[in-house]
C-alpha cells in the first residue's frame, strides 16, 4: 500500500538519505533499524511530510503523492507519533487527543462529545485511560498512550513510530509492543523505528537496516537473528565488555543519611547511604521516578538536601554550588539531554566547551584560545565517533544518538576522579553502547569512581561492581554484582524484600 521509492535527502553535504527504497502492506509491521546518524529520522519525516526529498518519490498504493506538511500526510492516512511529546499539561486527555479537531455544536466545542468521542475510541482499540485527567497528572507511559491515540483519532492507515521505548519503564515497553501488534492485527500499518533488537525480534514482521544513508538490506524476520541484524548494523561483530579487578582501597563518595522533603508528601530521598570507592562502578537500578532523578539532582548542586552529608574525597561539598561541586572533581552525563546536557542552538564545538571553559590550555586572561579549543574539539570528535558535518554544525541538527555521543566524550574528558553517568547510552545505537561501556571501564581501571543509573537492567549487570536498587525515595537493597541476579533485582524493584529469599537459600 505504500512506497518511498529512490528518496534522496541532503542537508549541505552531507547526504542522509541516499536512494532508500522501503515498502508497507496493509496490516504489517516494518522496524527499520541502523547506527546513529544512518537516516532513519530523516526518511520518516519525509515520509510524514515534515522535509520534502530531493530526488525519489512517495506512492500510495501505486499512486505518487506529494506531501507538503504533516496535514497533507495526515490528510493521506499517514500519521507519527512523536517521541518527544507534543501535549498540553494543562489540558485533559481527551482535550489533548481532539486537539484540532474538536467536534463542535455550532460555533463551542462540545465536551460531553469530546469525551464520549475519545471514550469510543479507547473501547475500540482497547486502550483505557480516562479522559478527564489532566495529562501533568499522566506517567509517562499513559502520556505515550495519549499521543497514540491522537494519532489514531486522525483516522490514519499508517503508524510511524520513532525510538518510541527509549522513554519507557520495561513494563510500560511490554505494554506498547502489545499496542503495535493489535493496531497491526486490526489492519493498521506500522514502522517501528528502534535500537532495541529484542524488540524488533518480538514484533517486527520485516526488518530493514539502514547504514550511512543507504539502504543495507530488508529481511523477513523470521528468516533473521540478533546477530545477523547487529552484523549488518555495525559492519562488524560486536565485542563483549572484559572486566578486570581493581583495587578499591579509597572512598571517592560518601553520601550519609541524605533526606530530601518534599511539602506535604513523602520524602523524595528517603536516608540515602551510598558509597563509590576508587576502581568501582556502582549502578542505581529502579523504575524511574523512585528517587534517581532528584538523587542526581542533590549529588551535583542542583538540589539543596534538607539533611544528611555528601563527601568527595575526603571533603564535604554538601549544598555546594554546582560550580564548586564540579571543581572539586564531579563530572556528569545527565539523563535528559535536551534539557540539561547541551543547548539546541549552540555549535557542537561550543557544546564540547561547555564545563571546560576556564581550564588553562583553553583560555588565557578570558580569552578563549580558539586554535586549541578546535583542535580539542576534533580530537573528541574523532575518539567518540561523533557524526557530524562539522563542529560549527548546531547541536539540533545532530542525530539523537550522536548529540548523546558528543556528551559522554565532554564529560569523560574531565577526567574527574568521579563521574555520574545517567542513563549514558539512552537512544544510542548498540556499536556506540560498547564504545561508551568500554570508556566507562577504562575510566574504572584509571582508579575512578562511577555512579552509574540507568534503567536498563543489562547495562547495570553487565557494568557495576556494586548494585543498589532504589524503591521510593529509600535504598531498597545492595547487591555485589556476583550475588545479584535479574530476579533479585527486580523484587526489590517493585518494593519486596529478599529476606525471605534468604532465609530459604540459607
Ligand atoms: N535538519 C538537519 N540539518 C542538518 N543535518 C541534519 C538535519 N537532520 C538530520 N541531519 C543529519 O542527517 C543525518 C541523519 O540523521 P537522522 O536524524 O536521520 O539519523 P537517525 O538514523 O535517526 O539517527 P539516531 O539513531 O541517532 O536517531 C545525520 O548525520 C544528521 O546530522
Ligand atoms: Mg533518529
Amino acid at each position: 500500500m505504500l512506497k518511498m521509492d529512490n528518496i534522496v535527502k541532503k542537508f549541505g553535504t552531507i547526504v542522509a538519505n541516499d536512494n532508500v527504497s522501503i515498502q508497507l502492506n496493509k496490516g504489517e509491521i516494518l522496524a527499520i533499524i541502523g547506527e546513529n546518524g544512518a537516516g532513519k529520522t530523516t526518511l520518516m519525516k519525509i515520509l510524514y511530510g515534515m522535509y520534502q526529498p530531493d530526488e525519489g518519490q512517495i506512492l500510495i498504493n501505486g499512486k505518487p503523492v506529494v506531501f507538503k506538511n504533516p496535514v497533507d500526510a495526515i490528510a493521506h492516512k499517514i500519521g507519527m507519533v512523536q517521541q518527544h511529546f507534543m501535549l498540553f499539561d494543562d489540558f485533559t486527555v481527551a482535550e489533548n487527543i481532539v486537539y484540532g479537531r474538536e467536534p463542535k455544536k455550532y460555533v463551542f466545542f462540545d465536551r460531553t462529545k469530546c469525551n464520549r468521542e475519545v471514550e469510543k475510541l479507547c473501547d475500540i482499540y482497547q486502550l483505557p485511560i480516562n479522559p478527564k485527567r489532566r495529562v501533568y497528572e499522566c506517567p509517562v507511559g499513559v502520556q505515550q498512550r495519549i499521543e497514540i491515540l491522537k494519532v489514531l483519532y486522525q483516522d490514519v492507515d499508517v503508524i510511524i513510530f520513532d525510538e518510541p521505548t527509549a522513554v519507557l519503564i520495561p513494563q510500560e515497553v511490554d505494554e506498547l509492543l502489545k499496542t503495535i501488534k493489535k493496531l497491526a492485527s486490526m489492519g493498521k500499518s506500522i514502522i517501528l523505528i528502534t535500537h532495541k533488537l529484542n524488540e524488533v525480534m518480538n514484533v517486527a514482521d520485516t526488518v530493514t537496516v539502514m547504514r550511512n544513508g543507504r539502504h543495507v538490506k530488508t529481511l523477513r524476520k523470521s528468516e533473521t537473528s540478533i546477530e545477523e541484524l547487529s552484523y549488518l548494523m555495525v559492519g562488524r561483530k560486536l565485542e563483549k565488555q572484559l572486566i578486570k579487578d581493581t583495587p578499591k582501597d579509597k572512598v571517592i563518595l560518601d553520601v550519609k543519611d541524605m533526606v530530601l522533603k518534599k511539602e506535604g508528601e513523602k520524602s523524595l530521598l528517603d536516608h540515602v547511604n551510598l558509597t563509590v570507592h576508587t576502581g568501582e562502578i556502582v549502578g542505581i537500578a529502579g523504575v524511574s521516578g523512585n528517587g534517581q532523578s532528584e538523587l542526581i539532582q542533590c549529588l551535583t548542586g542542583l538540589t539543596k538536601v534538607d539533611s544528611g552529608t555528601i563527601t568527595l574525597n575526603g571533603k564535604d561539598i554538601t549544598n555546594h554550588t554546582v560550580r564548586e561541586v564540579r571543581e572539586s572533581g564531579v563530572a556528569v552525563i545527565p539523563e535528559d539531554r535536551y534539557q540539561y546536557g547541551t543547548a539546541k542552538n549552540i555549535t557542537v564545538k561550543e557544546s564540547l566547551l561547555m564545563g571546560h571553559e576556564w581550564r588553562d590550555d583553553l583560555q588565557k586572561y578570558g580569552i578563549f584560545r580558539q586554535k586549541e579549543i578546535k583542535r580539542r574539539a576534533n580530537k573528541l570528535i574523532e575518539q567518540f565517533g561523533v557524526k557530524v558535518s562539522s563542529q560549527e554544525q548546531k547541536c539540533g541538527e545532530l542525530s539523537g544518538g550522536n548529540m548523546q555521543k558528543a556528551i559522554v566524550a565532554r564529560e569523560v574528558d574531565h577526567n574527574t576522579p568521579f563521574l555520574i553517568a545517567a542513563e549514558p547510552t539512552r537512544g544510542v545505537d548498540i556499536g556506540a553502547i560498547e564504545f561508551i561501556h568500554s570508556q566507562l571501564v577504562q575510566k574504572r581501571e584509571n582508579g575512578d569512581g562511577i555512579l552509574l543509573i540507568s534503567s536498563e537492567l543489562t547495562e547495570i549487570m553487565a557494568l557495576a561492581d556494586t548494585i543498589y536498587v532504589m524503591y521510593e525515595g529509600k535504598i531498597a537493597g545492595k547487591l555485589k554484582n556476583g550475588e545479584a541476579t535479574k530476579e533479585k533485582i527486580g523484587i526489590l524493584m517493585a518494593g519486596g524484600s529478599l529476606s525471605e529469599q534468604n532465609q530459604k537459600s540459607s
